[in-house]
């Protein structure tokens, strides 16, 4: 290092994914005593931040607080840029480090461009191909890539689709998800199964475990997905469903309107992070439109039905344990009670499973080529 002051990092998280999936970079900075990390909240979740920020032990040096009901686009984009941008300009940090495609990603990538600062992309290079779908993710995961410094690709197949779009190969570090991080130091301290929430409630009984929140699938796509899941409670007597809703309004709704008076329908809040896995481990099936859930679901070798007509995450189908279902009604009673009748088509799913989204040393990784990095650039630390 060329200065003995460290360099102040500033890492952005601003929903519960993002806050799951940094809290190991978090982590691994603050052991590096090249870095003086902070968190930056800005708030565009708020129980649900804090919710999963809270197993890691990790609290905000600033939120910013953003969240209202119904939020738009526009308001989330615009605070987030503005004040972002003033805490950017307060710190003057070293780097920032923003995480994966949500709008909190994007928009505070843009605040960090505006100043000069270097920008990793955490989770860089994925891609579905398809503007609308995820809507707005796949834009922001573009538009973050296109503006960032450094690139820290969870796969080969994410740093192949950024070489594809002429960013440069020394600046791309292939370290594997973070949640796989995320994941194995959960399961390192949280005894599986330990005493879960609903450890006492399911007993041994056989459970679906369905996550569903997707913006694009608002509306008939998520009826249909509720309404499968209450055909195939009623299609399977000894079968219960644990679905951990999203605290949005707009999908709280349809799945207790359709899944509320089922006896064997257990609807809640979202669960802890520990709680949550236990539950994956646990399931028979997972039913999810949810990114990190696919990436999950494959290093626990546990069938999961991706309720989405496009994956970004091609790995979860060609070595993990994904099925690319959509939110057709027809094809997830198809695909849910093939598995669920056949066991031998469950183990071979099950025995494919491989584990292509990391080691559990992203994050190390991570800091690593950060420090090399900020260094080989001649870049200053922070109170030199
Ligand atoms: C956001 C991200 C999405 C990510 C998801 C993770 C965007 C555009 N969307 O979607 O990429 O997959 O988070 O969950 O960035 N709410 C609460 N409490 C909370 C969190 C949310 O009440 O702690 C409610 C609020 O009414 C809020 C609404 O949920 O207005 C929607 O939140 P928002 O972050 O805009 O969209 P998500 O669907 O959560
Ligand atoms: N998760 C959680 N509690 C829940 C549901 C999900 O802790 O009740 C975790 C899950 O393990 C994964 C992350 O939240 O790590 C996924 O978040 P979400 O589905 O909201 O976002 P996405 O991954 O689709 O962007």
């Amino acid at each position: 290092m060329s200065d003995l002051t460290p360099y102040r990092v500033v890492c952005v998280v601003g929903t519960r994914p993002e806050a799951i999936k940094m809290a190991p970079v978090v982590l691994a900075l603050r052991e590096d005593p090249r870095f003086e990390p902070f968190l930056l909240a800005t708030g565009q979740h708020a129980q649900m931040l804090y919710q999963a920020l809270e197993p890691f032990g990790l609290v905000p040096d600033v939120d910013l607080r953003i969240m209202k009901e119904k939020q738009s686009l526009d308001y989330v984009t615009a605070s987030v840029l503005e004040k972002v941008g003033e805490v950017l300009d307060r710190w003057t940090p070293r780097a920032i480090l923003v995480h994966g495609d949500t709008t909190t990603t994007m928009a505070a990538t843009l605040a960090g461009f505006y100043r000069h600062l270097p920008v990793g992309h955490v989770e860089a290079g994925l891609r579905s191909r398809d503007m609308d779908k995820p809507f707005p993710e796949e834009m922001n995961r573009v538009v973050t890539d296109r503006l960032s410094s450094l690139w820290f690709a969870p796969t080969e197949g994410s740093r192949d689709n950024l070489l594809g779009e002429g960013v440069r190969e020394d600046r791309i570090w292939v370290t594997g998800n973070t949640v796989i991080d995320a994941l194995l130091w959960t399961r390192s301290r949280v005894e599986i199964p330990g005493e879960p929430a609903l450890g006492p409630v399911l007993g041994n009984v056989p459970f679906l475990l369905v996550t569903a929140h997707r913006r694009e699938s608002w509306g008939a796509p998520l009826e249909s997905i509720a309404r499968s899941v209450k055909e195939l409670l009623d299609r399977h007597g000894d079968l219960h469903a644990v679905v951990p809703m999203h605290r949005n309004p707009e999908v709280r709704e349809i799945l207790r309107r359709h899944l509320g008076s089922e006896e064997r329908a257990i609807l809640c809040d979202p669960l802890d992070y520990p709680d949550f896995v236990w539950a994956m481990s646990r399931a028979r099936l997972i039913l999810s439109d949810s990114g990190g859930v696919q990436e999950e679901a494959s290093a626990l070798r546990k069938p999961v039905l991706i309720l989405r007509e496009v994956t970004e995450r091609p790995e979860a189908l060609t070595s993990g344990s994904g099925i690319l279902v959509g939110t057709s009604e027809e094809r997830i009673l198809q695909t849910a009670g093939g598995l669920l009748q056949d066991s031998a088509a469950y183990e071979t799913l099950q025995q494919r499973c491989g584990t292509p989204f990391g080691d559990g040393k992203a994050s190390e990784r991570i800091a690593e080529a950060l420090g090399t990095f900020l260094t080989q650039s001649g870049i200053k630390g922070c109170r030199g």
